[in-house]
């Protein structure tokens, strides 16, 4: 068996909510010899609230304390690359319903397919399990109270942007 000593939790990210937190603080548990890298994807066709260096600053923000295991990087393209590049073999990934999996699933074989990785699939708890980051930003968008479902300074950027 080889230890895994290093692991990658790509998404969007716009913004990091308490699901996104929830899925890493598990994946700092289960893989515990292991970086978690942050894959922080900025798609330049795609329209994001918040820039890519953005949601960088705030996911590096959250996890200030973790020191070296956890990394917040960019990436662009494809993830599969990002991977190789990184010398990364396993991704993680959340699970909050029965109806995420099966787009999960797709990408999870089209990345084994794309780089030989595998993909963790980690379930998020059950309070977070209806959290969305376009649920989070349609309702602090409206300016509804988001606190109970990003980290302060999220809710805070949040603010900012909408005021
Ligand atoms: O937070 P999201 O938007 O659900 O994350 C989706 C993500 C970033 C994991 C996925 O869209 C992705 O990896 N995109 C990069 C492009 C790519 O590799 N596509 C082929 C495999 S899905």
């Amino acid at each position: 068996m080889t230890l895994v000593d290093r692991v990658v939790f790509p998404g969007s990210f716009d913004p990091l909510t308490n699901g996104h937190v929830d899925i890493i603080l598990r994946g700092l548990k289960v893989f515990d010899q292991a970086e978690v890298t942050v894959g922080v994807l900025c798609n330049p066709d795609k329209k994001y609230l918040f820039t890519g260096d953005e949601r960088v600053a705030l996911i590096k923000e959250v996890f200030s304390e973790y020191g070296q295991r956890v990394r917040v990087k960019s990436f662009s393209g494809l993830l599969a690359d990002f991977l190789r590049q990184e010398d990364v073999k396993v991704i993680v990934r959340g699970l909050r319903a029965i109806s995420d999996f099966e787009y999960e699933n797709q990408i999870a074989l089209m990345n084994r397919y794309l780089s030989e990785v595998e993909t963790c699939f980690l379930v998020a708890s059950e309070e977070n399990s209806f959290i969305s980051s376009s649920l989070v930003k349609q309702v602090a968008g409206l300016h509804g109270d988001v606190a109970r479902f990003v980290p302060p300074i999220v809710a805070q950027a949040l603010e900012r942007k909408f005021r």
